[in-house]
């Protein structure tokens, strides 16, 4: 079977019971593998994310001679070799569908002493890569691009890289990541200041393996030249692919689940803050703090929802959960509003436009804008729709089901796999009544 013709067939109704973990975080995934590679000392990873997306990282440092072990069930060792210790490639470095990965790679390849071409799928060939090619450039990187600033890209070893203070004119944590990372091997302090807080997980892991990094408001800066020092990491349940549960508890009468050990860092907690204030009954139980990122529990029941106007300022804190927010404002009274979100147009696909096509489908008035999309809840009937190889396209129209009047079918889910191998099984065991067909 092609991937592309694997298709979701999903029964209408139902409701979600239970308590589930659902797969690491990808994230800290990706970072866990890319801070203990260039570490001194072994490390240890357990909860890794074993989709496609971070294998892609860990494969990357593989090729450049890193020893990882694993993963099994979760559980990886890896064999740092310091900051200065890997080794050319002997070819194209295959990312896939990881935006993540070439995004970062792109920054901690620039301070090496070899030259490195990355790649990626259909969807990541076009998705744009000026935002990190341009400051790197800055830096006195050479990365480059299509003439259409699309990957592939090839980017020059031995540069000698120095430091900049960058104003990042999108609030994107890929791209500070980048310029860290490739702060990391600049002369000087290199800084990065952000015009809303995005996901912090590189200044945390930074730290956690002994990488001096500090934060003064929205300005985050390192110095080059320092090591990085092996550790162990916990990567905490996605809050991310938990979300899908939380859209599918709330919007589905009856139902009552628990996703256990999910990363709450405030810089990821956007849904729950939204999804609450359209009526959403979540919980946040068992507060605490892991390898220096906050985890709880999170016990959702349905509740009636009510349409909103999204505050823009949550807009980089909930960052991949609009599609499945979309479905939650379609289930729900009244009008929802979402503005300041066009980063949603550049993702795995253009999430408002695929998102509003697929809503219209199933008969809900949803009319995207430049930057944002505005819905009125209504009632979703049935009907085919396509994903566009978007993972969390497929997985929110599945938990849209739950209240939907028809089946809903859904094509082109087999990049699923890329965050949350699993998710079909999972969710039938929560209740959701989905297939696979191809
Ligand atoms: C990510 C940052 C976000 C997010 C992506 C993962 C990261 O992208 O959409 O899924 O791990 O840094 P942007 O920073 O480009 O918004």
């Amino acid at each position: 079977m092609s991937g592309s013709s694997l298709q979701f067939a999903v029964k209408p109704g139902g409701c979600l019971k239970g308590t589930l973990r659902v797969p690491g975080d990808k994230s800290i995934s990706h970072r866990s593998i890319m801070f203990g590679s260039l570490a001194e000392g072994t490390t240890e990873i357990t909860g890794f994310l074993e989709g496609e997306d971070c294998l892609a990282t860990l494969n990357a440092f593989r090729a450049c001679g890193v020893e990882i072990e694993g993963p099994n069930n979760g559980r990886i060792i890896i064999h740092g070799v310091g900051m200065r210790g890997l080794i050319p490639p002997s070819k194209a470095i295959d990312l896939g569908n990881s935006g993540t990965s070439m995004r970062l790679l792109s920054g901690l390849f620039s301070g090496q002493s070899f030259d490195v071409e990355l790649t990626g799928d259909a969807s990541l060939s076009t998705r744009p890569m000026k935002r990190v090619t341009e400051p790197l450039a800055l830096m006195n990187a050479e990365v480059v691009t299509t003439q259409a600033g699309t990957p592939p890209l090839n980017i020059k070893g031995g540069k000698k890289l120095n430091s900049i203070s960058y104003d990042m004119p999108m609030a994107s944590a890929q791209v500070k990541s980048c310029l860290l990372l490739a702060g990391l091997y600049a002369e000087g302090q290199t800084c990065v200041t952000e015009p809303a807080p995005t996901r912090d997980h590189t200044e945390r892991m930074l730290r956690g393996f002994g990488y001096p990094v500090t934060t003064e408001g929205n300005k985050i800066c390192l110095t080059g030249g320092f090591s990085l020092k092996a550790t162990t990491i916990d990567v905490p349940a996605d809050i991310s692919s938990a979300t899908f549960f939380i859209v599918g508890a709330a919007i589905a009468e009856g139902s009552d689940i628990t996703l256990d050990h999910v990363g709450i860092n405030p810089t990821r907690v956007g849904v729950i803050n939204i999804l609450r204030a359209m009526g959403a009954k979540i919980e946040i139980l068992n507060e605490r703090e892991i390898g220096g990122e906050p985890v709880a529990d999170i016990h959702v029941v349905a509740s009636p929802l009510h349409g909103i106007k999204i505050p823009e300022d949550q807009v980089p804190l909930a960052i991949d959960e609009f599609p499945a927010i979309f479905v939650a404002a379609a289930c729900a009274k009244g009008e929802t509003v979402l503005t300041g979100a066009e980063e949603l147009r550049v993702k795995e696909s253009d999430r408002i436009q695929v998102m509003a096509d697929g809503l219209q489908i199933l008969g809900i008035d949803a009319k995207p804008t430049p930057d944002g999309i505005v819905i009125q809840g209504g009632v979703l009937g049935a009907g085919t729709l396509d994903s566009h190889g978007d993972h969390r396209i497929a997985m929110s129209f599945a938990m849209a089901a739950l209240r939907a009047q028809g089946e809903i079918h859904i094509r082109d889910c087999a990049n699923v796999n890329t965050s949350f191998p699993g998710f079909v099984d999972l969710a039938k065991s929560a209740g959701l009544k989905i297939g696979q067909e191809g």
